[in-house]
């Protein structure tokens, strides 16, 4: 490896353990002439793929290439990749960018596929004459679809990891190999949105080096990814059920509730410069979550989870904490929520249902620093819903458990 290649190296290495993925990213170096030459790209993936918004007939799969080009999926069964599916919309097919996002329809449920994505680069785009460079190909990746009448659900949740990707793989070996279904990020991955390099290298890194190939994940913000100069960008790198950030799911026996509780501060606070919107939009997640209460699959689900970052009890009095509770407490009441899953505190906690207020328990997860951070395991069948978090030495410091039985008993109060 010549030298120059070698001091490129810090932020190619994240595909340097990818094998087929030959990314190559350049930096500006001086010349003996003392003149600014940008070395020539080799053309590359960013990222391996990883899925998000996964169903019983859909997944999405996302990636990023290093340079603008033309991007599908091979995909198939029982390791025949003979089906093909691009992204088109308005009858154009997605081409002439890096940061891919494509929908794999009318799947079966709880049936493996096997995929790899494809890259071929644009060289040249002119009306009547696209070039094309090379094509690249990923390694082949399988995942499993949603079971539709699946008795079980069992899901990893981190939150609150402030810019350290470390955390994402140590947190998840200490599952060792209990299977799981899918991993839920609950908020403030990042301190701030600085641009794509950060979300590649914090993020999408550590996930699709430990799980993300193969197994789904999905996301809430907190009150960080508000911020910073890239949060408006930030959106296009996932993709959840619904397109927001606000969402639902059945998995099993569980209905899951996803809100984005926003920023913690007033919206007129000097710090936000006037350009942020979250009573408002709090305000909408509170009229789409009357509307879910009353849905079928919220109703007849076994039991009723919530995903949110900050918690609408037991963090202080701050303001996004106080206006969630004032726009979700009375619809978790009324809609006989089970349980409700924070972070935002970095303090870890298992806050036990205090009837007529919140008529189930809230978890805390912690976070960011080494010792505080945890990993929590949820898993129901149609009989339990069982809660076990787990700090960064992976011994247990809370655990949750409720019967579906217990639970009626209790609404009789
Ligand atoms: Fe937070």
């Amino acid at each position: 490896m010549s030298k120059k290649s070698i001091s490129r190296r810090g932020f190619v290495s994240l595909v340097s353990k990818a094998g087929a993925l030959g990314a190559l990213i350049s930096t500006p170096f001086i010349s003996k002439a003392g003149e600014l030459i940008k070395e020539e790209e080799e053309f590359g993936f960013l990222t391996l793929p990883y899925l998000q918004s996964p169903t019983a007939t859909s997944i999405t799969i996302m990636w990023l290439t290093n340079k603008k080009a033309f991007c599908w999926i091979d995909y198939g069964e029982n390791g025949i990749l003979d089906k093909k599916a691009y992204a088109s919309h308005n009858g154009l097919i997605e081409a002439n960018c890096g940061l891919n996002k494509i929908k794999l329809e009318n799947l079966e449920s709880g049936k493996v596929y096997q995929y790899r994505v494809v890259a071929k680069e644009i060289l040249d785009f002119k009306p009547y004459k696209v070039t094309y460079g090379k094509t690249l190909n990923s390694e082949s990746y399988s995942f499993k679809t949603f079971e539709t009448k699946s008795d079980n659900v069992s899901m990893l949740i981190m939150n609150d990891l402030h810019d350290r990707p470390e955390s994402i793989g140590h947190l998840i070996n200490l599952n060792k190999n209990d299977p799981y279904d899918l991993i839920f990020f609950n908020g403030d991955m990042f301190d701030y949105q600085t641009d794509e390099k950060q979300i590649i290298n914090h993020m999408l890194k550590p996930c699709t080096d430990a799980f993300a190939t193969k197994t789904p994940f999905m996301y809430v913000r907190g009150n960080h990814e508000t911020r910073g100069k890239f949060a408006r960008e930030f959106v296009n790198y996932f993709d959840n059920i619904s397109g927001n950030f606000f969402f639902a799911f059945t998995q099993g026996p569980v209905r899951f509730v996803c809100l984005d509780t926003g920023e913690d501060k007033e919206d007129t606070h000097p710090v936000y410069a006037g350009i942020v919107d979250f009573d408002h939009y709090r305000e909408v997640q509170a009229q789409w979550l009357a509307n879910e209460i009353k849905k079928p699959e919220f109703r007849k689900a076994s039991f009723r989870v919530v995903l949110m970052h900050i918690p609408h009890y037991y963090s202080e009095e701050e303001h996004g904490s106080t206006h969630s509770r004032k726009m979700f407490a009375d619809l978790f009441n009324k809609g006989k929520v089970d349980m409700v899953i924070c972070g935002h505190t970095h303090t870890y906690k298992v806050h036990d249902r205090k009837p007529g207020t919140h008529n189930y328990p809230i978890i805390i997860g912690g976070g960011p620093q080494n010792g505080e951070r945890t990993l929590i395991k949820l898993k129901a069948n149609t009989r339990k819903l069982s809660l076990q978090m787990l700090n960064d030495n992976g011994n247990e410091v809370g655990s949750y458990a409720l019967g579906k039985d217990a639970r009626k008993q209790d609404w009789s109060i």
